[in-house]
């Protein structure tokens, strides 16, 4: 996965992914990151790549040209067009669904804005998704385009360790994680659930579910219900196990 991002500050991105996993995989070529300077192409002499808006308005746009230009030398240079995203609280909510399609690219690049936005014309001529992570109003695209890189990336084959922990967590399937526990065994008198002891893995995988149920039933309403719905065998299955146990505890009393 190559990552090209236009920005007006390419050292903030370098920063940002240039360490833990993303920057281990950018040393060990699995991903690789191109951060260009918009300003690097501006023909203002002062250097300039931002100027009023037509029609008055607060603040001021980042013009069409140094964009433009900046955008052309990388497709000049890895000679194809791939996707564009432009960074906009008034784009799609990003979603993990959105990281999986992303990672299967082999380049993307990624479109910052500052100021007030860009001049329109320069997004409708490169523009190809229009992304927004969630309804608040950043200083930049700077960030959520980091937010949108480490997400992908980690939905890139060899980014992770185990591709299995890429997929087996929250919203790869609606439902958030369970909770997890590591040593020692008691902590502040807390005690690790009994049952994650047991060495009994479909006990363990039975009380995950469970916790990732309840969890998601309390904090995301909305994804539980999109589980449930897709999921009515499950419900089924328990409330069969329920009415088993039922019977066999009434069976057991009569019998005393
Ligand atoms: N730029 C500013 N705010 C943003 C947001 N919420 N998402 C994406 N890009 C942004």
């Amino acid at each position: 996965m190559n990552f090209h991002v236009l920005t007006l500050f390419p050292d903030m991105i370098k920063q940002g992914l240039n360490t833990s996993i993303t920057g281990r995989s950018i040393e060990n070529g699995t991903i690789s990151l191109n951060a260009v300077n918009i300003r690097d192409y501006t023909i203002n002499k002062h250097k300039k790549v931002d100027d009023y808006p037509y029609g008055g308005g607060a603040g001021m746009l980042m013009q069409a040209q140094p964009v433009y230009d900046a955008y052309k030398a990388i497709v000049q240079k890895i000679k194809t067009k791939p996707r564009v995203i432009y960074l906009t609280p008034q784009g799609k909510v990003f979603k993990q669904s959105m990281a999986k399609e992303f990672a299967l690219e082999e380049d993307l690049i990624f479109l910052c804005g500052h100021y007030e936005g860009i001049d329109e014309r320069v997004l409708e001529e490169i523009v190809t998704d229009y992304i927004s992570i969630g309804d608040y109003v950043l200083t930049g695209g700077e960030l959520p385009a980091m937010v949108l890189m480490d997400a992908i990336s980690r939905m890139v084959p060899g980014v992770l360790g185990n591709q299995e922990s890429g997929d087996s967590e929250s919203h790869s399937n609606y439902l958030l994680e369970y909770p997890q526990y590591s040593r020692p065994e008691e902590w502040m008198g807390k005690k690790v659930p009994e049952v994650l002891l047991s060495g009994d893995h479909a006990k363990v995988d039975e009380w995950r579910l469970e916790q990732s149920l309840q969890r998601t039933k309390v904090q995301r309403p909305d994804l539980y219900e999109k589980w449930a719905s897709e999921n009515e065998e499950y419900f089924i299955k328990k409330a069969k196990k329920e009415e088993r146990k039922r019977r066999n505890e009434l069976r057991k009393q009569k019998q005393k």
